[in-house]
């Protein structure tokens, strides 16, 4: 049985925990809206029409910051759609997804969820189609008190306290041909400094988020983030990337090491801004908001969910609705543990998507609402992982990837929180046959002991929760883990995610 030792110390810190890593992003697609978060005719839908068990589904998850509504879609949208009298609201093709939009839900009844689920509104504006302008616009609506045209409408509307929304994404993807409004890395440039400053001159405490890379295998990856930062450094606080990763050709083993690929984008882009922040002498630290981050099987939305036509415009189709493995729910644990390895840097982050759209949770109209395989990494990571994060010294074997080279068989992270006294690994296996003994050296711990551990694991790696079964994957004790004189050891199956928390 290979083995691998790890060390923890709280003297090693990478820097704060901050919530927004936790974040999730509902964008108008699919099921995502209508007939998941939203179903008026549900048995447990409240009187505004949201399903309540949803609610509880995304509480549990503990979801801190929203990006909402796309993605995609917000390179069509028109904000004024989605306010008023609900009677009075348009439909719209949307283009990004080819679908429908009714505007029954819009920015009133998606703020009102938010409260209901506990978490803060992050928005992005329309810089696909739409510009300046329209961007001030929403953010007067949305965060002026009153006495202003828009202001007043929003009161009007029915709201009276401003949204007062603290972070606004300069559009979506500005970078891919698929983009409604696609542009060059100078031409987006240009448009998002002149939007940040207009809307900085209307509202200068928000924070702002530039388009970076829609992945780092992007032809433009780096060069569009260094010439769109030389346009907007000083405009903007954070630059986004995205990332999704998926099983190709049956090469497991290069899916299970996604986590590297991840790793070395956010380092690529950190290098980048810090060259920008060099050529121009400035003091000003831009940091990443990973606000579009999962595992997504999008060679089969190509290949099969794709919707065409001039008289096809459903409401509300199926689509992107993946079903997640243990494999799957093994490389989103390790995607967290990247984004808490770089917790100096990734300021916030989303995963994409929340429900029935590549989401953690499902829903049946009409029907229950359930766990994804991939709802338990995160909800697990979001609740331990309190404090600092620690950069760890790992010593473990490797194994040789077609997509990556040589990569560690093991990967992992720490997180101590000194106030509450309390310290979390999260670990992963990548082995697809062996376990791995793990000896951990917590002595600079003090006296600890293990108060929970999980491990999701299976016989069958590509064991899923479904409708007809839908509790058929979920995180396990994982009682192998001991301690002694100062050592924790534990093992870890094949294929497998684990987090200990110890106090
Ligand atoms: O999350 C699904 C889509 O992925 C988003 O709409 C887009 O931004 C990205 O390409």
């Amino acid at each position: 049985m290979p083995s691998a030792r790890l060390t923890i110390d709280p003297h090693f810190s990478i820097g704060p925990i901050r919530r927004k890593l936790f974040g999730g992003f509902v964008e108008h697609l699919g099921r995502h809206v209508y007939d998941g978060i939203y179903e008026p005719g549900h048995e447990t839908a409240d009187a505004e029409g949201f399903r309540t068990d949803v609610i509880d589904l995304v509480r549990e998850l503990g979801v801190d910051t929203i990006r909402y509504p796309g993605g995609n879609f917000v390179s069509g949208f028109r904000w004024e759609d989605s306010v008023g009298p609900v009677a009075q609201r348009p439909r719209r093709l949307d283009l990004a997804w080819h679908s429908t939009e009714t505007n029954e839900v819009g920015l009133h009844e998606f703020a009102s969820w938010l409260d209901k689920v506990g978490s803060d509104l992050m928005m992005a504006v329309n810089l696909g189609t739409r510009g300046t302008l329209e961007a001030i616009d929403l953010l007067e609506y949305s965060n002026i008190a009153g006495g202003t045209a828009l202001s007043e409408r929003r009161i009007a509307n029915g709201r009276i306290e401003p949204f007062n929304v603290r972070m606004w994404c300069l559009g979506n993807e500005m970078d891919g041909p698929w983009q409604l409004g696609h542009r060059s890395a100078d031409d987006y440039g240009k448009i998002a400094s002149q939007a940040a400053k207009g809307m900085r001159q209307l509202d200068p405490d928000v924070q702002l988020v530039v388009c970076g890379s829609s992945s780092a295998h992007m032809p433009t990856f780096g060069e569009w983030e260094r010439v769109v930062l030389t346009h907007t450094y000083d405009d903007v606080d954070l630059i986004s990337c995205h990332a999704y990763y998926e099983e190709r050709g049956g090469d497991i083993g290069s899916f299970l090491a996604s986590a590297v690929d991840m790793d070395g984008f956010i380092e690529s882009v950190v290098a980048t801004a810090d060259h920008v922040k060099a050529v121009r002498g400035s003091s000003k630290q831009i940091d990443i908001s990973f606000d579009e981050w999962n595992v997504w099987y999008l060679e089969r939305y190509h290949g099969v969910d794709k919707i065409e036509g001039i008289d096809n415009w459903p409401i509300a189709p199926r689509l992107l609705e993946d079903v997640y493995s243990v494999v799957d729910a093994v490389v989103f644990g390790n995607l967290m543990i990247s984004l808490l390895k770089h917790a100096d840097r990734v300021a916030s982050a989303s995963l994409a998507q929340l429900v029935n759209v590549i989401a953690p949770i499902m829903t049946e109209p009409g029907g229950p609402a359930w766990r994804q395989t991939t709802f338990f990494p995160f909800s697990i990571t979001s609740r331990l992982a309190r404090g600092e994060a620690l950069r760890v010294k790992l010593d473990a074997p490797t194994y040789e990837t077609e997509a990556y080279g040589e990569v560690s068989l093991v990967d992992a992270v720490a997180t101590h929180d000194a106030e509450a006294g309390r310290s979390a690994v999260f670990l992963v296996n990548r082995s697809t046959t062996e376990p791995v003994t793990l000896t951990i050296d917590v002595a600079a711990l003090g006296e600890v002991a293990v108060v929970e551990s999980h491990t999701i694991s299976d016989d069958d790696v590509y064991a899923k929760n479904t409708l007809d079964d839908r509790e058929r994957v979920s995180p396990k004790p994982n009682d192998t883990a001991r301690i002694a004189g100062g050592e924790l050891t534990i093992t870890l199956p094949p294929v497998s995610w684990t987090a200990i928390a110890l106090a």
